[in-house]
């Protein structure tokens, strides 16, 4: 069957299915393909902090009510090491705090949005294929129930991800790619258990690094520091807790309340970029463009203030017929990217054990971490990464 729309949207992740909301709300017709089922959308466990951006932008696309009622405010973060935890007061050295609340929740906001609005979002798609790129006459293909079908768009936005078809149908000649693998990851625990600290513990210990967060006061996410082959199966509850108790501070090791795990996964720390994030009539936006390790907690953050950009050039366009914001689109985007990709980096970098590191690495690296807590100069610069950048 041949549809037609006017911005085909691939992926229906936290990004398109948030550029579909910002869109449809000024009339523009958007059609979303997404290759997985809601259920198993409505359950990924992602990450939790939304900066205050991110939060305004959500309630401009209509889906900000439960978020308001049930979401936490975060007014500093710890940061812990040789036994001792030392609090960044956001709130105080800039004026700003963040939001705790589940990306989960924030997918399932936007997917029931789409539902009540009637927005054509195509579940289970398959094989999604992108086309006419080179000759301004884009389309998707793909097959739904085993059936083809064939939507011509004016604009494609790549939303999929990053292991999404959209950015490979780029030429390789036209992308740019910069990468650093980590040579670890994180393993992630979910657990109904009171949260050991009301605010977020980043910890960096001998041990490797942990982080303590929560999705709710009767919630808890926990994180450590893992080998990048590691696998969760090899961590059993029991050796897990007992992992964290010995990397975060002893006080709050004995506050540590446990119970059983709820989930429990393990992702490969990386930053990557894909420059330049548009080809003719190709947009890309979120994950399918950037990646950035989660120290920073600026992953979907960063995907909505691209889908913001991208929603401001697409409504210019389509109400105005203007095309500069279209134009300067990636470059808007990638000034953003880097600056969240350096503080990703260098949040990494400070709190993380690298195999590799040399004794002289170390303790510049425990020298930098005193400095930090010394320098009320230093801690402003980290909290105004941490909260997030103007929107510019
Ligand atoms: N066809 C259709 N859909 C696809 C395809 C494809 N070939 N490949 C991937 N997808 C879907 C995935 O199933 C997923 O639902 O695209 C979606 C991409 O979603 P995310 O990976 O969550 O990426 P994005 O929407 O950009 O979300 C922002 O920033 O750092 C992160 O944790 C943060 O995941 C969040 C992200
Ligand atoms: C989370 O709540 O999952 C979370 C919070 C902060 C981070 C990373 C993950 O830096």
């Amino acid at each position: 069957m041949l549809m037609r729309t006017q911005v085909g949207i691939v992926g229906g992740g936290p990004s398109g299915q948030l550029l579909a909301r910002l869109l449809g709300l000024e009339g523009i017709d958007v059609v979303v393909l997404e290759k997985r089922t809601p259920g198993y959308l409505r359950a990924r466990v992602r990450a939790g902090l939304l900066e205050q951006g991110t939060v305004d932008l959500l309630t401009d696309a209509g889906v900000g009510a439960r978020l308001a009622r049930e979401r936490l405010i975060h007014e500093g973060v710890q940061l812990a090491f040789d036994g001792r935890r030392h609090r960044i007061d956001l709130k105080g050295l800039t004026g700003k705090a963040v939001t705790i609340y589940g990306q989960a929740e924030v997918q399932k906001d936007l997917m029931d949005a789409h539902a009540a609005a009637g927005t054509r979002v195509i579940y289970e798609a398959e094989d999604v294929s992108l086309h006419g790129l080179s000759n301004d006459k884009p389309c998707l293909r793909f097959h739904t129930g085993g059936e083809g079908q064939e939507i011509a768009c004016d604009f494609i936005a790549g939303c999929d991800g990053f292991h999404g078809v959209s950015r490979q149908a780029i030429p390789q000649e036209v992308i740019r790619i910069y990468e650093r693998v980590y040579p670890f990851g994180w393993l992630g625990v979910l657990s109904d258990t009171t949260p050991v600290n009301h605010e977020l513990i980043y910890a960096s210990s001998e041990r490797g690094f942990a982080l303590c967060t929560m999705r709710s006061m009767v919630r808890s996410r926990y994180y450590l520091q893992v080998s990048a082959e590691e696998d969760a199966a090899d961590w059993p509850d029991e050796r897990f807790w007992g992992e964290l108790k010995r990397r975060i501070p002893p006080d709050a090791a004995a506050a540590l309340l446990t119970g059983p795990s709820i989930e429990k996964s393990v992702a490969q720390l990386r930053s990557f970029v894909a420059e330049p994030m548009r080809y003719g009539r190709l947009f890309l936006a979120g994950d399918a463009a950037h990646i950035v390790p989660p120290t920073g907690a600026k992953g979907l953050n960063l995907a909505a203030a691209d889908v913001r950009f991208l929603a401001e050039a697409l409504i210019a366009y389509y109400k105005s017929g203007r095309t500069d914001l279209m134009d300067g689109y990636s470059a808007r985007c990638l000034q953003r990217v880097w600056k969240a990709q350096r503080f990703s980096w260098w949040m990494t970098n400070l709190t993380h054990r690298f195999p590799e590191a040399s004794p002289f690495e170390r303790r510049a690296q425990a020298a930098e971490l005193a400095y930090l807590v010394s320098s009320e100069a230093a801690q402003t610069t980290l909290a105004e990464n941490y909260v997030g950048l103007p929107i510019m």
